[in-house]
């Protein structure tokens, strides 16, 4: 038995790619999935096909709650749904993220990528962090990319506002940003009983990137994908390792490739910036965002 049977499991970006299969594996291991989705209609056909998996194995019916991440007041209305529909919350996964080739910016005023891979699972996280640390032990697991590889962290320009927007930059720096935001709430919470890691879940061929305008180099990125990415359901098993392995009770501030720790790139690593994105992050908990509107 594993660590997430019986237990209450939050999955960001349910409704496709490694979100859909990470709560359709964790289902199947006993869990009692909450799919957290953004668009209606694939969210209720993922909703299907979990609960399907949840009655053939008797797991607890799943359950849907649809929320934009990129806005400040819907990801406050999903944090206090879930408050008062779950009175333990054992495992987050902040799987919901994206690549976007051409640079946009929310009503908030963050620049897309930035705000979906970085400010949302920051704030879900603040948001949900008191009925985590009620239902310890428990476990946070924030999807990052090897992808970080390439970007680091430019703290005077989180946003990519200088010089030419480059998505594959800017994605690779949100997920070294979330490295490193991992790591130093790591630390901040030692003694709480909840412990985060980051994974890279493989490269996987999911809908990542669909969205984006059809240019030349989009259309390279998908037959390479296609040729050598691995299949969807490969996506669940660094996520689901990381929910469900009874040894990694204690394991926090890791980097996983998949299943295997590993340490991220040194510019992942570095204590003094992981210290400021932790900072950092504390401004983006919802009610520091509903102080701003009231100005
Ligand atoms: N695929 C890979 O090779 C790969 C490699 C490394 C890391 N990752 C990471 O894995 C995670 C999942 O990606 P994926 O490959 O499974 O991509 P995907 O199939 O495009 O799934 C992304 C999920 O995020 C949701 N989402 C997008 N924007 C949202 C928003 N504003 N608010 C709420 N939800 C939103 C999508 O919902 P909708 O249905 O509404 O669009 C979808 O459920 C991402 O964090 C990605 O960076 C992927």
């Amino acid at each position: 038995m594993g660590f997430v049977d019986g237990r209450v499991v939050l999955v960001t970006g349910a409704s496709s790619g490694i979100g859909l299969e990470t709560s359709r594996e964790l289902a199947r291991r006993g869990a009692q999935v909450v799919m957290a989705a953004r668009t209606r209609d694939r969210a209720e056909q993922a909703l299907a096909e979990v609960s399907r998996v949840a009655r053939t194995v008797g797991s607890p019916a799943p359950d849907l709650l649809l929320a934009d991440l990129t806005d400040p007041t819907a990801t406050a209305f999903l944090i206090q749904r879930v408050r008062s529909r779950y009175r333990r919350l054992h495992v987050l996964i902040n799987n919901a993220g994206g690549f976007f080739a051409k640079r946009m910016v929310t009503a908030e005023g963050f620049e897309y990528t930035y705000a979906l891979n970085v400010v949302a699972p920051i704030r879900l996280t603040l948001g949900l962090l008191g009925r985590l640390k009620k239902s310890r032990p428990a476990r946070i697991i924030n999807v990052a990319s090897q992808a970080h590889a390439a970007g680091a962290l430019d703290l005077d320009d989180l946003q990519m506002e200088r010089g030419r927007y480059r998505g594959f930059v800017q994605y690779a720096r949100s997920k070294t940003a979330l490295i490193l935001w991992t790591r130093t709430l790591a630390d901040d919470l030692r003694t709480s009983g909840v412990t985060v890691n980051a994974v890279h879940p493989g490269w996987i061929k999911t809908g990542m990137g669909a969205s984006n305008p059809p240019t030349a180099t989009a259309a390279v990125f998908r037959f390479v994908t296609a040729l050598l990415a691995r299949p969807q359901i490969v996506g669940a098993r660094g996520p689901s390792y990381l929910a469900d392995d009874e040894q990694l009770a204690q394991t926090t501030g890791e980097y996983f490739f998949v299943t295997h720790r590993r340490p991220p790139a040194a510019h992942a690593r570095d204590p003094e910036i992981a210290g400021r994105m932790l900072e950092l992050g504390r401004s983006y908990d919802v009610r520091a965002a509903d102080e701003r509107e009231k100005k």
